[in-house]
């Protein structure tokens, strides 16, 4: 262990990592400051972590987690402020009836000001790690996470806050998100399977008219949970359409790399550990990412790994990450650090 290298210096950009608590001591905690200088928290900055009742907020979790990287000098990618997912049920209903929120005037302006509440609630306590932009660690918020359906008329996911709000609500998250953290923090659109063809036209008309309308939205994530059988060209023609889209439109858009695994059960196998042959193939694979990765370093905010280990993996049976739960570096590791072309 203590002969490897450290991984952040082998990308060109930041280098995330997504945690908890357990990875704030011990030898996880040792394991993510060597090779990481970015975390992302995997669930406690969500709507229903922050914000479980309506009114009752719950920061002690994410506070671990901002606590840890203020110590230790890293920064921090915040996710998530608006999603359909992992919300809890009060923010769509009615406060005296428990009914879904209709679409009358008053429901929808309740459902704006709860938005914006929970933003501003949220931007006020985590502005005590300092000021966004200067020394507070959160460099770069997920504003929405995965509004993209791509087999609708619009694009736009069928979620409660379309069917309340409709389009609107990802304009005013933006509006709300950039009042609250000023200029200092990137405001990040993120989405999965942005490599597929389809569902990136969705996203790159969606992002395209966000900028036509003015919205302030800095930074284009691909979460990108993959598989040995993706082609890592597919990867990067959407890196470079999201480029030939800010260039377009004659802005600057910074892209992130969220919440990368690859899974190497590429048949659905169920295995007890990952056999030899495919933890090479899995070496490989993450050898010819990084590498197309740093090729567009400076499109980059950050590259993040949704997990430190296979054994904290949210799809464990695939064995997608970098160390086994062993904390052990695996195949994908010194792919990962292993460079083909000269920087
Ligand atoms: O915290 C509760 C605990 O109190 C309870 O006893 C336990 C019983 O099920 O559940 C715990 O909550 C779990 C939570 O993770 C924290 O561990 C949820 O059940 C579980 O569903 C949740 O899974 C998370 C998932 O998002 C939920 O959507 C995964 O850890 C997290 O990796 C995953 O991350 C998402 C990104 O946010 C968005 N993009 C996709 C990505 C993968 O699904």
């Amino acid at each position: 262990e203590t002969d490897v290298p450290d991984l952040k210096d082998a990308l060109d950009v930041p280098f995330g990592v997504a945690i908890d608590g357990r990875e704030t001591t011990g030898p996880s905690s040792e394991l993510v400051l060597k090779h990481f200088d970015q975390i992302t928290p995997e669930n406690d900055m969500k709507p229903e972590e922050i914000q479980p009742t309506e009114g009752t907020f719950t920061f002690d979790d994410a506070d671990v987690l901002m606590q840890f990287a203020k110590d230790d000098g890293l920064r921090v990618y915040g996710h998530v402020l608006v999603w359909h997912s992992q919300t809890a049920d009060w923010m769509f209903e009615d406060p005296t009836t428990g009914e879904p929120l209709t679409t009358s005037d008053e429901d929808r302006q309740l459902l704006r000001d709860r938005m914006k509440t929970h933003i501003d609630t949220f931007a006020e306590h985590f502005a005590q790690y300092g000021a966004y932009g200067e020394d507070n660690p959160i460099r770069a918020i997920d504003v929405v996470n995965e509004v993209i359906s791509e087999g609708e008329d619009d694009g736009l996911r069928r979620s409660e806050w379309y069917r309340i709000l409709g389009p609107e609500y990802i304009r005013l998250a933006f509006e709300y998100a950039h009042e609250a953290f000023g200029d200092g923090v990137a405001l990040f659109i993120n989405d999965y399977n942005t490599e597929q063809p389809a569902k990136r036209a969705a996203y790159l008309d969606l992002v395209g008219d966000l900028l036509d309308e003015g919205v302030p939205v800095d930074g284009v994530g691909h979460q990108l949970h993959v598989s040995l059988l993706q082609p890592i060209n597919q990867i990067e023609a959407s890196i470079e359409a999201v480029d030939a889209l800010a260039d377009a439109k004659g802005v600057d858009l910074v892209q992130a790399v969220t919440e990368l695994d690859v899974a190497a059960n590429t048949g659905g196998e169920s295995w007890t550990s990952l056999p030899q042959e495919r933890a090479v193939s899995q070496g490989y694979y993450y050898r010819d990412l990084f590498d197309m990765l740093r090729s567009h370093a400076q499109d980059l905010f950050s590259v993040t790994v949704w997990g430190p280990t296979d054994a904290r993996s949210w799809r464990s049976e695939g064995f997608p990450l970098l160390f086994d739960g062993a904390l052990q570096a695996k195949p994908a590791f010194w792919g990962s650090s292993t460079r083909r072309s000269s920087p």
